[in-house]
């Protein structure tokens, strides 16, 4: 369970403050898949990086299975897979098979485990043909799918992506996907950005929405397909910020 309470998070750009979040609130219960869905600049990133420990909030506190990410960093450390947009993390003049072996290794993982995880990873993103090769030479696709396999080499509980599709052919996006559904087959918690709301509809179990650093909707999307009596995602989606906008405005 990810427990959200009252994240407020400022940063300091040249003496002047931006607020990033602004009093976000809410769970993400064991085994859910949630969507994160807001605009560019929304806050997505940074609730992401709360989350994962990289970041304090300002006010308010997460915890991650009970965890407080400011004071319990490494315990949370041990149980999540991260993995943001275009950082991914990889060693270029590595093959994907030796950077692979050296996340596993920092986790902990002994030789023979990590042999079988490995392999389980490339088969199931089709990576065996370039498994010994440089990543320095990979394609943008080819990066991000041993990037998304360095995410889940020490099969954590916990998993958090930012925007894990850009930059995906179609081919490797539906390859995500598939991954996406056996995850939470396995009972994993899943918390992912996107700004492809067809793949939050087609994923999630809730959807939570943030607009300018403020937490305009959370809860299940049949929930929400109810209230609105709609199940087009996307132009709700743009209602609730229009909503948004009209609430705050004051
Ligand atoms: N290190 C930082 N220093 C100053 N401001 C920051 C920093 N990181 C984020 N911000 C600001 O916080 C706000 C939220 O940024 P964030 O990256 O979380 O948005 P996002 O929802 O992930 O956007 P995108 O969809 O473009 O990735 C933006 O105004 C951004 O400029
Ligand atoms: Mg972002």
């Amino acid at each position: 369970m990810i427990q959200i309470q009252e994240v407020t998070k400022q940063f300091k750009d040249k003496k002047k403050y931006v607020t990033a979040l602004k009093h976000v609130s809410f769970e993400v219960k064991q085994g859910e898949v949630l969507g994160l869905l807001g605009e560019n600049g929304a806050g997505k990133t940074t609730l992401l990086r709360t989350i994962a420990t990289l970041l304090d909030p300002t006010t308010g506190q997460v915890l991650v299975g009970g965890f407080d990410t400011v004071k319990q960093s490494a315990e949370i450390q041990k149980k999540i897979g991260v993995l943001f947009g275009s950082e991914t993390g990889l060693y270029d003049r590595f093959t994907a098979r030796e950077n692979l072996e050296y996340f596993a290794m920092l986790y902990g993982l002994g030789k023979h485990e990590t042999k079988v995880r490995i392999d389980e990873l490339s088969k199931m993103f089709g990576m065996r043909d370039y498994m010994d090769r440089k990543v320095g030479s990979f394609s943008k696709g080819m990066r991000q799918k041993v990037a998304i396999a360095r995410t889940l080499v020490h099969n954590p509980q916990i998993i958090l992506f930012d925007e894990p599709t850009t930059g995906l052919d179609i081919t490797s996006s539906n390859v995500f996907r598939q991954l996406v559904h056996q995850l939470k087959r396995e009972g994993k918690t899943i918390i992912f950005s996107s700004h492809i709301v067809e793949e939050v509809s087609m994923l999630c179990d809730a959807v939570a929405m943030i607009h300018k650093g403020e937490l305009v909707y959370h809860g299940s999307l049949e929930q929400l397909y109810e209230q609105e009596s709609s199940r087009d995602l996307n132009f709700i989606f743009m209602s609730k910020l229009v909503r948004g906008e009209d609430d705050y405005a004051i």
